[in-house]
């Protein structure tokens, strides 16, 4: 008998390419997960159109009408848990999470952040590369904890900054890597090579010393 493929969460605030990605994988048939809610903070999230167009369940709601960020934040993580997800992924959710909240979801929850953490937390991340006169980019996928992006990473994806770049080119120059990142870490965990265990990921039982790379052919240790 087949085993019911994972069910998984997807929260996002902007335009959405990398739930795009990850649903793309899933068509293709590289990601065995099933999509049972699409969740934004913005109704206009063009996250939430393509969710709709892919038949996935999605959810707004205004952290306006909360008394305050926890409150907001129990009730999507409420939400969240009703839709049956067993894992939950931040793609391009521009909050910063209530601890409180968070804790039924650590070690299944992840998030991809467009540097190569531990540099570059918060925003801004392609222009403080430049500034910095840094030779190399990247994007993290991160386990979440209350930390903001500060949770241990899992994978990167590096790319050489190049003479000719500005931000918007960085940042454009970046995106296809996180497109294959984030299906790739999914990937992993769904499968169980990859678990939180111990406040640390393991990748096919071993504690991860650092963080798997993205190759041509995929993540590697
Ligand atoms: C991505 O750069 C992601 O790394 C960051 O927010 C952006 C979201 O872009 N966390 P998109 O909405 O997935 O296109």
């Amino acid at each position: 008998m087949a085993t019911a493929p994972a069910k998984v969460a997807v929260l996002a605030s902007g335009r959405g390419s990398n739930l795009a990605a990850l649903l793309a994988a899933r068509t293709r048939g590289e990601l065995p997960v099933e999509f049972v809610l699409v969740g934004s903070d913005k109704a206009g999230a063009g996250a939430l159109r393509l969710a709709e167009a892919a038949n996935v369940p999605t959810l707004a709601l205004d952290p306006r009408s909360y008394p305050d960020r926890r409150a907001f934040d129990l009730d999507l993580f409420a939400r969240i848990a009703a839709s049956g997800a067993d894992w939950l992924v931040l793609a391009g959710f521009m909050r910063i999470l209530d601890g409180e909240a968070l804790k039924p979801w650590v070690g299944r929850i992840i998030n991809i952040h467009p540097s190569l953490l531990p540099k570059y937390r918060g925003l801004h991340t392609h222009r403080r590369a430049l500034e910095a006169g840094d030779a190399e980019h990247g994007a993290s996928v991160h386990f979440v904890t209350a930390e903001l992006d500060g949770g241990p990473v899992i994978a990167q994806a590096r790319l050489a900054i190049e003479a000719g770049d500005d931000e918007e080119r960085l940042a454009q120059r970046l995106l296809p890597l996180e497109h294959r990142l984030l299906p790739a870490v999914l990937g992993l965990l769904v499968g169980g090579r990859l678990q939180w265990s111990d406040q640390a990921p393991c990748f096919d039982g071993q504690p991860l010393t650092a963080p798997l790379r993205l190759g041509a052919d995929g993540l590697v240790p």
